[in-house]
């Protein structure tokens, strides 16, 4: 069996990596593709040196543009490479414009099948890039590997499903579970908030952007505040202005996953828009503040340790400020089958059914 693995984004390559640690392990012979979707050092090769992933095979250099631009130079180099190599099953993971676009081109091929690890996740808000990328990719995968019971009953509920669908786990959480003990926790001697912030409804709307920068800048007050500025960030603060607001926060390039990790496992609060780090944070009994009206990771919320406050500065603030003064520290309360499936064996779940289908 000959396996294309696709990366291109940030949050693709810890999902990545436990999935080439099983196809080395059952010797498969796997080719990584990276798209280029994200090419800085910050956003991409420190995410390779700390997750141990070999280079990749092919790195297609696509860069930054719009949705559609980016979405077809993707499709037509990785078509391309798919006629010269003619590989058997092409593995994308996530959500992000390199998964649909790759899952696009396997889909017209022949002979060649569409493996999703991440399927069914549903915000059900099709404002959002990656809901779209979601949906479509899961309509033309012939194995869907979904994280967990409900993301499975999404699919069985959508009529324009064909392919097999398999409960494995989450190949982020096989990540974060390999990674978490090989680390202290940041040593600071009094609490901070970790803040993250990267979602184009949130940044590349100045209302808004001034909104959640405004409430960092009262939450600093009480309370270190560390942001890590992702580039698509950084550029609209620059372009609306709003440098001032960050006068009195520690912020950085952002930080490779490690680094991250240490920071996040050190934090009293979380302050996110990520998908990712609301799972992160309820494994790691850590609380999380998530600045979206809406979560595709919905268990976080009802098992878990996080809150969805949206856009809005007031609510930024007293969520953060209650979790802060909180007596009781953050727990998940993850039932029994969710720990059954966050054992770190997801990828080689998801390796094993692939080499018997
Ligand atoms: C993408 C994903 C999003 C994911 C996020 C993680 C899509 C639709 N979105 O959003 O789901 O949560 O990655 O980071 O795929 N840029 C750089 N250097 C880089 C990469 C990006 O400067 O290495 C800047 C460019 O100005 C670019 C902007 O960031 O235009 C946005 O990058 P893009 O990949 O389009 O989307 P993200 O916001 O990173």
């Amino acid at each position: 069996m000959k396996v294309f693995l696709v990366v291109g984004a940030r949050p693709n390559f810890m999902k990545a990596a436990p999935l080439v640690r099983a196809l080395e392990k059952h010797d498969i012979d796997c080719r990584l593709i990276h798209t280029g979707q994200h090419y800085d050092k910050d956003m991409s090769d420190n995410f390779f040196e700390d997750l141990d992933l070999p280079k990749p095979h092919v790195n297609l250099s696509v860069g930054s543009s719009t949705h559609a631009e980016q979405t077809a130079q993707i499709m037509t180099s990785f078509e391309q490479l798919c006629v010269g190599t003619k590989p058997d099953v092409v593995i994308v993971v996530g959500d992000v414009n390199s998964t649909l676009a790759c899952s696009l081109v396997t889909a017209k091929m022949e002979n060649i099948k569409l493996a999703h690890v991440e399927a069914g996740l549903r915000s059900f808000d099709r404002t959002m890039p990656e809901e779209i990328n979601r949906i479509v990719t899961d309509m033309l995968s012939d194995y869907l590997f979904c994280t967990d019971y409900k993301a499975a009953e999404n699919l069985y509920d959508s009529k324009d499903v064909m392919g097999e669908v398999y409960i494995v786990g989450d190949v982020m959480v096989d990540t974060l579970l390999y990674s978490i003990d090989k680390i202290s926790p940041q040593k600071s001697n009094e609490p901070y908030v970790l803040v993250t912030l990267h979602r184009p409804s949130n940044t590349d709307n100045k209302n808004n952007l001034e909104e959640i920068l405004s409430a960092l800048s009262k939450l600093a007050k009480n309370v270190k505040v560390i942001f890590p500025i992702h580039p698509r960030t950084d550029k609209k603060i620059d372009e609306f202005k709003l440098r001032k607001h960050l006068e009195n926060i520690e912020t950085h390039s952002p930080f490779g996953y490690m680094e991250f990790l240490r920071c996040m496992k050190g934090a009293s609060v979380v302050l996110t828009d990520s998908g990712g780090i609301q799972v992160e944070t309820t494994i790691l009994n850590i609380y999380c503040v998530t600045m979206r009206e809406n979560t595709e990771q919905g268990f976080t919320l009802t098992e878990g340790t996080n809150v969805l406050v949206g856009s809005d500065g007031d609510k930024i603030y007293e969520e953060v400020m209650n979790c802060l003064l909180s007596s009781v520290p953050a727990c998940s309360i993850l039932n029994k089958e969710r720990k059954t499936l966050y054992d770190g064996q997801a990828a080689d779940r998801i390796i094993k059914i692939l080499m018997e289908v």
